[in-house]
């Protein structure tokens, strides 16, 4: 919508009456399509459309999708994502699911599946590392997004170069995944930083450098979440000791590896920048954004539920990876726009909601958005 609805003043004063305010608010941006390659956090019915394991995932189930829509679609939350929202303010709302064979609506494409990597299965594999079956790697979701192109939307590469620079691109958050899978597995930080970080920031640079050659001219990618404050991670390296944890109750030497990680890709991405100074490469801080949403969380939060989960059971954050949100007799809080978290990995809408709107405001005006 926005400013292509205004062929006459008439049918644009109709839209806003229609949509009200928040189109009158609503943005001008130079591009007309988003496409975002990425994990659970942008996943909106990939995971759960994967064959022949997808439709047993929680995320096809109820409690997923309670608050919005009301049903399960996939999305990995009890509601919107922070794509979501963030594609509400820009107008382009019609993002289809890639795997979604069933629908044409197009402002654009989410190749994004839940539980996928950046590193690609040969690697995990040379590794010892397990990583699950229905996971799409990096270099798959970008496979799929040519196929795409070729398929429904142009037939030469002047065409497709076309298409990708009336487009926002979006990566990630993706690698959080490479860092938790040989946590899990038992690797240690100082491996996990010098075995697996160089290669995930290289593999994010080569796609995006792939992709910016065959035409992107604005791409965002986001650094990692802090992972040290996920139930998830907190419920598998309990410590006793007190200065493991920050003044959020976060494990520290995890939220380091992923400030660790977050600058190597900074500092990658900025030798991108100047390979290409006529595209607008965008770092997504969402390390800060989560921790910023976590602090001005803390006073609401009096009986200690700021890292709990509000989907599960058991132990000191409600998670229990046996007994995941939308097993049989997990509970579901009353209230998830109380609770930081969704499912101990994912979030809940509200905080999905207060991430997009403080990344939306960061981010806009280098989109040359008006
Ligand atoms: C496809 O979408 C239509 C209209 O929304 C719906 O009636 C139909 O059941 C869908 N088909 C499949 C296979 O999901
Ligand atoms: C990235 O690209 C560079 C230059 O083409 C190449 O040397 C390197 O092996 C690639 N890295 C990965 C992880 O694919
Ligand atoms: C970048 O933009 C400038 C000004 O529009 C143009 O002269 C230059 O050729 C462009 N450079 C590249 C590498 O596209
Ligand atoms: C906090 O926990 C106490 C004891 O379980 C309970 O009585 C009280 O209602 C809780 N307060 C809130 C605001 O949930």
């Amino acid at each position: 919508m926005g400013y292509l609805c205004c062929n006459s003043v008439f049918i644009c004063f109709f839209v806003l009456l229609l949509t009200g305010t928040i189109s009158s608010q609503q943005p001008r941006c130079p591009f007309n399509y988003i496409y975002h390659l990425g994990d659970g956090v942008a996943d909106n019915g990939n995971a759960i459309r994967t064959l022949p394991f997808g439709p047993g995932l929680p995320a096809a189930r109820l409690p997923y999708g309670e608050t919005y829509p009301g049903r399960p679609t996939g999305r990995w939350s009890d509601g919107r994502l922070i794509i979501d929202f963030a594609a509400t303010v820009l107008g382009l709302t019609r993002l289809k699911p890639y795997l979604d064979t069933n629908t044409s609506s197009n402002d654009g494409v989410i190749f994004a599946v839940a539980g996928s990597p950046v590193l690609d299965r040969f690697f995990y594999l040379n590794k010892g590392v397990t990583i699950p079956n229905y996971a799409a790697p990096l270099n798959l979701q970008h496979n799929w997004f040519r196929r795409y192109l070729m398929n429904f939307v142009c037939s030469t590469p002047t065409e497709c170069a076309g298409r990708l620079g009336d487009s926002l691109l979006l990566f990630g958050d993706i690698e959080g995944n490479d860092i938790h899978y040989p946590l899990l597995q038992g690797k240690s930080i100082q491996d996990i930083q010098t075995n697996y970080v160089p290669f995930v920031t290289q593999t994010t640079i080569n796609t995006t450098r792939e992709l910016i050659r065959a035409g992107a001219k604005r791409v965002i990618v986001p650094g990692n979440v802090p992972l040290g404050c996920y139930p998830y991670i907190l419920s598998e390296f309990p410590s006793n000791d007190p200065t493991a944890y920050d003044d959020l109750g976060c494990l520290k030497s995890v939220n380091n590896l992923v400030l660790f990680k977050n600058n190597h890709l900074r500092t990658s991405l900025d030798s991108l920048k100047l390979e290409f100074p006529n595209v607008t490469i965008l770092f997504a801080d969402y390390f800060t954004t989560v921790k910023t949403v976590l602090r001005t969380s803390l006073p609401s939060f009096v009986n200690n539920t700021l890292l709990k989960t509000c989907c599960g059971i058991g132990g000191t954050y409600n998670y229990n990876r046996r007994r995941f949100c939308g097993s049989l007799g997990v509970p579901v809080c009353s209230d998830p726009s109380k609770y930081i978290h969704w499912d101990g990995i994912h979030l809940t809408q509200e905080t999905n909601s207060r991430i997009s709107q403080i990344l939306v405001q960061q981010l806009l005006p280098a989109l040359s958005c008006s």
